[in-house]
């Protein structure tokens, strides 16, 4: 019986895509929703075009109440009863309340080489810090931010002449490696930690 994978996504959704993208033939999951924050956001129209069913819990429609907006996300997302959960991309902190419901469920993917750089601008950190060497990260999501248990981490290195443009866009690809790859393995119950790139 296949996982039933479900999406959230705040934007663009190329991890998303990959991860959709993934799931077919022997693979042991299957995605059965996408979800955004962002109603607008560019994700859904790929998850449609790829025929994955979409919903919107728009955040802002929930003020400054955290808790309504997250009590809506869980409904929907307990709707389509995923078996795991992964964050792509998806830009809301959420709750230790919500995150402890679903633990145990949930990825995330961080562009940086956790523990290092935990959350906003990891690129622009690691540059400024004068880093050789970046990357990302795919962890289970617990109620600490970006700090569950790592299941996977790609390593590249920071060019002199990078700019925090061009070192997210190649990190991204290797984002567009490693995700699939850990949500094969967590699907089929393997969290032995893996390691790509240089
Ligand atoms: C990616 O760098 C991801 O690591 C971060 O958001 C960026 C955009 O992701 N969380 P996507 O293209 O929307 O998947």
């Amino acid at each position: 019986m296949s996982k039933r994978v479900a999406i959230l996504i705040s934007g663009g959704g190329s991890n998303m895509v990959t991860l959709v993208n993934s799931m077919t033939g022997d693979h042991p999951a299957r995605p059965v929703l996408v979800i955004s924050n962002v109603p607008d956001a560019g994700g859904l129209a790929k998850a449609e075009a790829l025929g994955v069913p979409t919903a919107v819990v728009d955040h802002k429609a929930f003020g400054k109440d955290r808790e309504a907006f997250e009590a809506e996300l869980d409904r929907v997302l307990a709707a389509a009863d995923p078996d795991i959960v992964c964050l792509a991309g998806f830009m809301r902190i959420l709750t230790p309340e919500f995150t402890r419901k679903w633990e145990g469920k949930t990825l995330n993917i961080h562009p940086s080489l956790l523990p290092k750089y935990k959350g906003l601008h990891t690129h622009e950190r690691a540059i400024e810090a004068g880093d050789t060497e970046h990357g990302c990260s795919v962890h289970e999501v617990t109620a600490e931010l970006d700090g569950g248990p790592i299941l996977g981490q790609a390593m590249i290195a920071i060019r002199p002449d990078d700019t925090a443009e061009s070192l997210a866009a190649r990190l991204l690809e290797w984002e567009h490696k490693l995700y699939p790859e850990v949500l094969r393995r967590f699907a089929l119950g393997d969290k032995t930690p893996i390691r790509l790139g240089v």
